[in-house]
């Protein structure tokens, strides 16, 4: 099968096997039939992955996108919803049925089934706070499992799914949604955006409106500009050496990390000054660059290859290294390389 208009790279690669199910529970049926070359790559909406040669083992779409409300209190309703869903559609589906909590999160692309694998987050939230329990499929045993929010072990764009990359295939999300929060407007440009939109009292709505306003500026489009987000996680260092880049670079951005002792850095600050924002190759297609409106976001302007994208990415991360001594990570998952 062919993969271009499966993965918002849009970059050519080609699946031996790709295998749909929508009804999870087929699943030990629909795979028992292939090869034994690995376990499968799960597609969800493409849109963060890179592939950098074939894939050698089955890819598998769940296209289940049923949302069932499973339960209710005074505060809060309980939605389990497939792992098909789209996203973006799913947090517009909770706000038009008064459902608050995933505002900050919306038109962030994919599946609700990737949501929890890389805890997703923007502006100020991360999922982990809205999810109840993952279900999942354990090739290895056969079972189906659900997993309390607790066992997923969330962290920063991290969870159990992503470290132990194929034990699990999540089939299902359930979420648990507050009928009545206060809006998180916390985060830089929210507050700007919404006086700019003439709000003062914002609702979960408001701020929808005023992420998704925020995210088209910033964030190119992948059906017009082949992307994944952002490319690079936002480093996390001990507390020390983030102090000491503040005071040898007076501006980059230094937020809280994951420990006391710890900082997350600003990526995009870190690539930007090396002055790759808006970069393109000239080499080879011509097409891997640098999105000219975020400096963390990889783009194919057209016919870029995954190894050329790869390439790329490699002297963007180099260059960091050299002259802040900060090595990235990339967020996306790289089929066919090892970084
Ligand atoms: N900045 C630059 N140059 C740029 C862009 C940003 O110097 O070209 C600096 C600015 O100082 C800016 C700061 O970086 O204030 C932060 O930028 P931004 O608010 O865009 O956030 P980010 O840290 O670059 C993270 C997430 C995004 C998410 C935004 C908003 C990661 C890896 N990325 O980006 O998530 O939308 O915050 O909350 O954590 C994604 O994961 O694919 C993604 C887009």
């Amino acid at each position: 099968a062919p993969l271009r208009a499966r993965n918002t790279f849009g970059v050519s690669a080609r699946a031996a096997w790709l295998v749909e199910v929508d009804d999870a529970r087929a699943l030990p049926d629909a795979l028992a039939g292939l090869p034994d070359s690995g376990p499968p790559i799960v597609l969800g909406g493409g849109s963060n992955l890179l592939f950098v040669a074939d894939p050698q083992v089955p890819l598998l779409a769940l296209t289940g996108t049923r949302i069932e409300v499973i339960g209710e209190d005074d505060e809060r309703t309980l939605l389990r919803v497939d792992a098909g869903a789209g996203w973006h559609d799913f947090v517009m589906e909770t706000l038009a049925r008064g459902l608050n909590g995933l505002e900050n999160l919306a038109l962030i692309p994919g599946t609700v089934g990737a949501a929890p694998i890389q805890n997703i987050g923007a502006y100020g939230v991360e999922v982990r706070e809205f999810v109840h329990a993952v279900e999942a499929w354990e090739p290895a045993t056969g079972r189906f499992l659900r997993l309390s929010a607790a066992e997923c072990a969330f962290a920063y764009r991290d969870s159990v799914f992503k470290r132990e990359r194929d034990r699990y295939i999540v089939t299902a999300v359930e979420f648990a949604l507050p009928r009545r929060a206060a809006p998180r407007i916390g985060y830089a440009g929210i507050g700007e955006e919404l006086a700019a939109m003439g709000v003062t009292a914002p609702d979960a709505r408001d701020v929808a409106t005023a992420v998704i306003a925020i995210r088209r500026r910033k964030l190119p489009d992948p059906a017009v500009l082949g992307n994944a987000g952002s490319f690079f996680k936002n480093p996390i260092v001990p507390a020390a050496q983030a102090e000491a880049l503040g005071q040898a670079h007076p501006g980059l951005p230094v937020f809280p990390g994951d420990a006391s002792d710890r900082r997350k850095l600003s990526a995009a600050w870190l690539i930007d000054a090396c002055g790759w924002k808006g970069h393109r190759d000239t080499h080879g297609s011509g097409d891997a660059g640098i999105a000219a409106s975020h400096a963390l976001v990889l783009v194919n302007h057209g016919h870029a290859s995954g190894q050329e994208l790869f390439d790329l990415a490699r002297r963007v991360a180099d260059s960091v290294n050299v002259r802040f001594g900060v090595a990235l990570e990339p967020e996306p998952r790289i089929v066919g390389a090892s970084w």
